[in-house]
């Protein structure tokens, strides 16, 4: 069926079970002590120029391995190559496509030691996030093989109310271009190529310059799991040079980008001025994600959703919880239990299970949260700031902070990391805060909680946002369950994991036959 009953998400790991993540832990250790290298994979030749070290940044004096760059002359092999095979991909099968994404989720699988260990020491993501990051990928490839089955094999016949018949197909583009972050380094990275592969497009992957081991080890899956070479190729490198080249490139025929609002309006800006085809962008970008809470909310289920939404991942998900707009009437009270789990939150070493907070991606990224919250400790009032281990000087780590402010207005932009921004309001001003939201002009996730229906009901009917959860946390979207994405600043509006997602991919077709 068309929402997936029939179809079931990864299983997950018991994080209380030693037996089961004993074997797990080992391989990953072993895993962590090869030499990793990350390098663009252009089908028939010995690819990359020059090459960066990668640090883990939980302890830059671990390096993880090297990533080599794309050169120019990559980019044109690479684009000129999978124009040339994208019509005989295209001409496969549906079911053979999806055969092939559904091997690759296995390999996944069966590899999960390995990019987990590079999730945890590229990336930095602690033990849970890395099983979750493995998962979704697995699940993504499922369910788009499921839903390409489903959509891409057969043409739907429609009315022919004047006796000719009616078909509509749909068909990939041709060479799609994905463009993905490193704060879910395999899971993002390989719903937009798998998704691209099941509607039928060659790909070029383009993936975040902080992630290119974990992208590397993922494209040579595809590879083995029956993906051609010509189909796929990853371009590790530089944004503003690799990605522009490409993008710039008439034989790119659309474009998948996640990541920030401002580099979604260049890609924008470059593809419209581009000669040729007009070809779409499928942008998933930020947010300035809002939690409201009223008076009848239960504080401890309040406390507990706003630690996970806002400081699990260290806060670097879109979908993380920014601001939380508390009813005076409940606030204090939630303000100190809030500090009281904040007190409570590790943060340290990612590879550790105990931790809860790894380290932000790197220098760049705390530098500028940092930067942020010294301006908050002038603008706003400091509400709790989380304790640092000793080895957190080690590594790009960033202490869980937050403080009150007196609106969303002294947010100019998206803060991607563990900082929370917490504002009071007055019952009576509740349309507001909903204005305030919405003014703000993101609209990926958002939270409620709240015992009384009517309040519910008359906020969800008001906001313009992607996805909003009702008295629960706001992270952690399961492909195929909470299909994701958001509008506005945040996004084109497609819905990774959701049944409409690869029509974002593809092309449709009518033919009329008259009889
Ligand atoms: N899909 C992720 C989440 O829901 C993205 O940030 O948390």
């Amino acid at each position: 069926g068309l929402y997936g009953s029939e179809r079931a998400n990864s299983a997950g790991l018991d994080l209380n079970a030693p037996q089961e993540l004993a074997p797990l832990g080992r391989e990953m250790e072993r895993a962590a002590k090869r030499g990793w290298v990350g390098a663009p994979l252009v089908a028939g030749q010995e690819a990359g120029g020059e090459t960066r070290m990668v640090q883990n940044p939980a302890d830059l004096s671990d390096k993880v391995g090297e990533v080599r760059w794309s050169t120019p002359e990559d980019i044109e092999t690479a684009v000129a190559r999978a124009d040339r095979a994208a019509p005989s991909w295209n001409a496969t099968p549906a079911t053979e496509r999806a055969a092939c994404l559904r091997r690759l989720a296995d390999l996944m699988e069966s590899n999960r030691a390995n990019l987990m260990a590079l999730c945890v020491r590229e990336a930095g993501k602690t033990i849970a996030d890395a099983i979750a990051e493995v998962r979704e990928a697995v699940d993504f490839c499922r369910y788009y093989a499921a839903r390409a089955c489903e959509e891409f094999s057969e043409p739907k016949r429609l009315p022919g109310p004047t006796g000719e018949t009616n078909e509509i197909s749909l068909h990939g583009r041709g060479v799609f271009l994905c463009i993905s972050p490193w704060n879910f380094p395999l899971a993002i990275f390989t719903g937009q190529i798998s998704a691209a592969l099941a509607a039928g497009n060659a790909v070029i992957a383009k993936p975040a310059e902080q992630t290119g081991m974990i992208a590397t080890e993922a494209v040579k899956l595809m590879h083995r799991a029956g993906v051609p070479g010509d189909v796929l190729h990853l371009l590790p490198g530089d944004g503003a040079k690799v990605g522009s080249q490409l993008v710039r490139d008439q034989r790119i025929s659309g474009v998948a980008f996640t990541g920030s609002t401002e580099t979604a309006r260049l890609i924008n800006q470059a593809l419209a001025a581009r000669e040729g085809p007009i070809v779409p962008l499928i942008a998933e970008t930020g947010g300035q994600n809002a939690m409201i809470v009223d008076s009848t909310a239960l504080p401890e289920q309040v406390v507990n959703d706003v630690v996970a939404s806002s400081f699990q991942s260290a806060g670097q998900r879109c979908s993380a919880l920014r601001v939380l707009f508390l009813q005076q009437d409940i606030a204090d009270r939630v303000i100190t239990m809030l500090s009281g789990a904040m007190d409570e939150l590790r943060v340290g070493d990612p590879a550790r299970l105990s931790t809860d907070v790894g380290p932000v991606i790197d220098g760049e990224a705390k530098a500028v949260l940092e930067a942020h919250i010294t301006r908050m400790q002038k603008e706003g009032r400091l509400l709790n700031r989380t304790g640092l281990a000793k080895e957190a000087s080690k590594g790009t780590f960033v202490a869980p902070a937050a403080f009150e402010i007196n609106s969303v207005a002294q947010l100019k932009r998206e803060v991607f990391g563990p900082v929370l921004h917490v504002v009071r309001f007055q019952a009576e001003r509740l349309d507001a805060v909903i204005d305030a939201i919405n003014t703000a002009g993101y609209g990926l996730t958002f939270g409620i909680h709240s015992r009384i229906d009517s309040t519910i009901e008359h906020v969800l009917k008001r906001l313009r946002v992607g996805n909003a959860y009702v008295n629960r946390n706001t992270i952690g979207a399961v492909v195929g369950v909470q299909p994701f994405g958001g509008e506005g600043l945040s996004g084109t509006g497609p819905k990774a994991g959701g049944p409409h997602y690869l029509h974002r991919y593809a092309t449709e077709r009518t033919v009329t036959t008259d009889t």
